[in-house]
């Protein structure tokens, strides 16, 4: 096992910090009435097998109504259901198709973060679904085992209906992960976690207003939701129990914590495995980000094993609590390896692209000094080629655009792909972020270069800053993948 390089931590931290004082809100909750309640595991959705051996999914995308607090109904969105969605779990090589009604009153998508899918059921901007109306996405399982999500992108409106409720999980099963000797029983020892900051006005309501410093430096909350729930608890046994970690805020950057666990390991990234178990106390996540981790409870003392997720908003939310029973779990120590990552050589590379991110005047979110725009594509991929990609946060120094100083993180998103971090300011990346990833927390002033092959489908692709006020406000570009 390998411990995780403390360098990289401590410079996030202190940029944690930093941001914190300068943009520390009121985050006093309005509520102290939580509903006390066990933590919601999302259903596993059911399919239905066609005759050509198909998995047939449904999801309905409606309103709903949720009690987060006693006797206040918030007003939600949710798959089929009042909030969040159900689990979709498939294997590598299924044959997946996936039915989407939309029963809101205002057009949406779903897209599926982190899969490898034709650019026509990827449920991009452009695969927008009308009020009453249904959509398919159809494609089969070709990436390794891993844990992703699905969420609406519509054009300029995804933020609002993220908040509002609408995400779920993708998990992914193959051969590799099967031979592990690591929970899996889903709901039991195997437990999905999607952690959302959310902001409630006095009358319990979501309050989605982003107004333009909100965009720049971010949503904040005065919640942190827990599939769904006010600081919930989960009831586990004494040894490891698996927990898939996803980042699900539009905007707040995550700094989570275990207390009173014997340890804590990373076992997968964004879009797979680690090799080894990675020892760490500290995990940070941006909107999209995936972790995987095996928590060892062996020890814990009941009353006092929790989670605790910091926030860049200066927010420090006691997330969940775990109940450690007199229960052995039949597992008991992390294995030593997990499944290899083969390198992509740089030499493989046939081109580098740069693109630069950077806060414009009135709120604009730039790449390359452009806003997204339906009608144009921002980068032409050929189908198959090895890609540098290198993503620069200009938000970093100095005077920014919009006149103060801006110390601005992002992130970068890339569709249908995933890709392997090369170097970050030059340095090879922590092993942490030696894995496979799909979305990149970028400091202010940091430079990633990143290299994935294009081996998807032809057709036309985002890839954006996954704060969902930046993407929302301009922050995303277009590639297409040409084929031959
Ligand atoms: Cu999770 Cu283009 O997004
Ligand atoms: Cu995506
Ligand atoms: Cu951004």
């Amino acid at each position: 096992m390998k411990k995780s390089s403390s360098t990289i931590l401590l410079s996030n931290l202190t940029g944690l910090i930093t941001l914190g004082v300068l943009l520390l809100l009121n985050n006093l909750p309005v509520y102290s009435q939580e509903v006390s309640t066990r933590l919601p595991i999302p259903p596993l959705l059911d399919y239905e097998l066609s005759r050509d051996g198909t998995k047939v999914f449904e999801l309905v995308a409606d309103e709903g109504e949720v009690q987060f607090f006693n006797g206040v109904s918030t007003k939600t969105l949710g798959y089929n259901g009042n909030y969040l969605g159900p689990t979709i779990r498939v294997r590598r090589d299924d044959q997946v198709s996936i039915d989407v009604e939309n029963r809101l009153s205002k057009p949406t998508t779903i897209h599926w973060h982190g899969a490898d899918v034709p650019a026509e059921s990827d449920g991009g901007p452009h695969q927008g679904i009308r009020p009453r109306r249904s959509w398919t996405a159809s494609f089969q399982v070709r990436q390794q085992a891993a844990t992703l999500w699905y969420h609406p992108h519509f054009i300029e409106t995804t933020g609002q209906q993220v908040y509002e409720g609408l995400a779920g999980l993708l998990i992914i099963d193959d051969d590799d992960s099967d031979a592990l000797m690591i929970p899996d029983e889903y709901g039991v020892n195997d437990i999905p976690i999607i952690l959302q900051e959310r902001r409630f006005n006095q009358d319990g309501l979501f309050q989605y207003r982003p107004r333009m410093p909100d965009v720049v430096h971010g949503y904040f909350g005065n919640e942190l939701l827990v599939n769904g729930a006010i600081k919930p608890y989960l009831e586990v046994s004494r040894g490891l129990t698996r927990l898939r970690l996803l980042n699900g805020s539009n905007s707040t950057l995550l700094q989570l914590r275990f207390e009173g666990v014997e340890s804590v390991y990373q076992i997968a990234s964004d879009g797979g495995y680690l090799e080894e178990p990675l020892a760490l106390s500290r995990i940070i996540l941006s909107p999209g980000e995936r972790v995987e981790v095996l928590v060892d409870f062996r020890t814990s003392d009941s009353e006092n094993a929790r989670l605790i997720a910091g926030t860049n908003g200066g927010a420090n939310y006691n997330a969940m609590e775990f109940r450690v029973g007199t229960q052995i779990s039949e597992y008991q120590s992390v294995p030593d390896t997990l499944i290899p990552i083969k390198p992509i050589p740089e030499s493989e590379a046939q081109l580098t692209r740069r693109f630069e991110l950077q806060s414009g005047m009135g709120g604009r979110m730039l790449i390359n000094g452009k806003t997204m725009k339906m009608n144009r594509i921002d980068e032409r991929v050929r189908l198959g080629d090895t890609e540098i990609w290198q993503i620069i946060n200009r938000d970093g120094s100095g005077m920014g655009m919009m006149g103060g100083m801006m110390n601005q993180p992002h992130s970068f998103h890339i569709h249908a792909v995933q890709f392997q971090i090369l170097d970050i300011n030059g340095e090879p990346p922590p092993p942490e972020l030696s894995g496979w990833k799909d979305t990149i927390l970028i400091w202010p002033g940091d430079q990633f270069r990143v290299i994935t092959r294009f081996q998807s489908y032809p057709g036309v692709y985002m890839y954006h800053c996954h704060l969902l006020e930046h993407e929302d406000n301009g922050m995303m570009g277009q590639f297409e993948i040409e084929g031959d």
